[in-house]
């Protein structure tokens, strides 16, 4: 979408994957959807330095409304857990120097069972406008996805409309592609500035695996869609939550860099364990991931559950991540020649992001291979090396 929005792919914090549907703040203080996790989360931000990192969004999925709306028809927060509602939260937001995501959804009800936008579009967007909202997830649930071609333009003309700079974050194809509707991204791209292709993430390395999967199964329909101002997104970060080990925390990031997907963090950033801010804050991963040519990688190379995915930069660099899916464990020794890598033959600088200690120890020998075109490594999860062209090898590391 050409609203001069997003023009690398969004950065910031959403509620749903890590804090649901909680409601119950009595039983769930800390977890609850409520003023009190986004402003508590808002100070995390700016204090921890996730801000600093370029994380400005602050999101608010599902569950923040009453379960009517008011007599004048308006959307109205819950008055319990959004007790200053939502404008008095917009104002503290911006205060901090962060800007505000909400959540609606564009049937009736939202998948969680809240009021929908459909038939209250404008006011709603009047509304959103009032309180100062800079990010709009509309999602999909409870209307047929052949509508969607199109009601979300629609939405997002009127978005528009309000003159207010909304980045607009679709769910469209997601629902189109689980019924087997092949969507039109050429339109999608056109009217969002990003969009949810595929299955929620869930808290684990096999909910992970299998969304990689699938971005590197059907990257040929999607990757030429991506690009400034409009961003394929395989949803949230998991990292610092409970369902991944630290390096498959690492493969999230490196992947995540190479899609040129939004980083939209779901964790509690109270509780954070500073191996994962490491990753999180990485700024050379975010670097890659924020690249200005804004050109989403491929997924070149797999082959028993070895793969590797690699991008192209602006000034001719490039980044690859090497990821290993394999169940068995062990360390595994897997070569790729530059061919494999798509990586043309020449010198190159390489910086390496994300190593592991081992790995680390193991790089001079690898880029001495490089001269004889091959890279020889043991198959290890989640790094990026970033080859930077025309000057003679050297290594530039940068560990986390
Ligand atoms: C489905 C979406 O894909 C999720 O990301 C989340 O927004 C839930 N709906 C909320 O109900």
């Amino acid at each position: 979408l050409d609203n001069g929005l997003a023009l690398t792919p969004p950065m910031g914090w959403l509620t749903w994957e890590r804090f649901r549907c909680i409601t119950d703040c009595k039983k769930y203080p800390d977890e609850c959807i409520s003023e009190n996790l986004i402003k508590r989360t808002v100070d995390h931000m700016v204090n921890d330095g996730y801000l600093d990192a370029g994380y400005e969004y602050v999101g608010i999925d599902d569950c923040w409304l009453e379960k009517k709306r008011g007599p004048d028809g308006r959307m109205v927060p819950d008055r319990e857990r959004f007790p200053s509602g939502m404008k008095a939260l917009a104002d503290y937001i911006h205060s901090r120097g962060l800007k505000f995501g909400i959540y609606e959804d564009y049937g009736n009800l939202t998948c969680a069972g809240y009021p929908g936008v459909l038939g209250s579009e404008q006011l709603d967007i009047d509304t959103f406008v009032e309180w100062d909202v800079d990010y709009i997830k509309l999602d999909g649930c409870y209307i047929p996805p052949e509508d969607m071609d199109k009601g979300y333009p629609e939405f997002g003309r009127m978005l528009n409309a309000s003159g207010r700079p909304i980045l607009y974050s679709c769910s469209w194809p997601a629902y189109q592609e689980d019924k087997k509707i092949l969507p039109d991204y050429a339109s999608i791209a056109k009217h969002c500035n990003l969009w949810r292709n595929w299955d929620d993430i869930d808290d684990s390395w096999a909910s992970l695996s299998s969304i990689m999967d699938w971005f590197g199964d059907n990257q040929d329909r999607l990757a030429p869609h991506a690009g400034p101002g409009h961003w394929n997104d395989p949803d949230m970060l998991l990292i610092g939550n409970f369902g991944l080990s630290e390096d498959q925390a690492r493969t999230q990031m490196a992947v995540w860099a190479v899609l040129a997907a939004p980083l939209l963090i779901s964790a509690d950033l109270a509780t954070m364990k500073p191996e994962f801010k490491r990753i999180l804050l990485n700024k050379d991963i975010i670097a890659v991931n924020q690249d200005r040519l804004g050109k989403q990688g491929l997924r070149v190379w797999k082959q028993r559950n070895i793969s590797v995915w690699h991008r192209e930069l602006s000034n001719g660099e490039r980044a690859l991540a090497f990821v290993s899916q394999r169940a068995d464990g062990a360390p595994y020794a897997a070569k790729f020649t530059f061919q494999d890598m798509q990586l043309p033959e020449q010198t190159y600088t390489v910086q390496a992001i994300t190593l592991s200690a081992p790995l680390y120890q193991g790089l001079p020998s690898a880029i001495l291979r490089t001269q004889d075109k091959k890279l020889q490594k043991p198959g290890h999860l989640g790094y990026i090396l970033l080859y930077i062209p025309r000057t003679p090898v050297t290594c530039l590391p940068s560990i986390v």
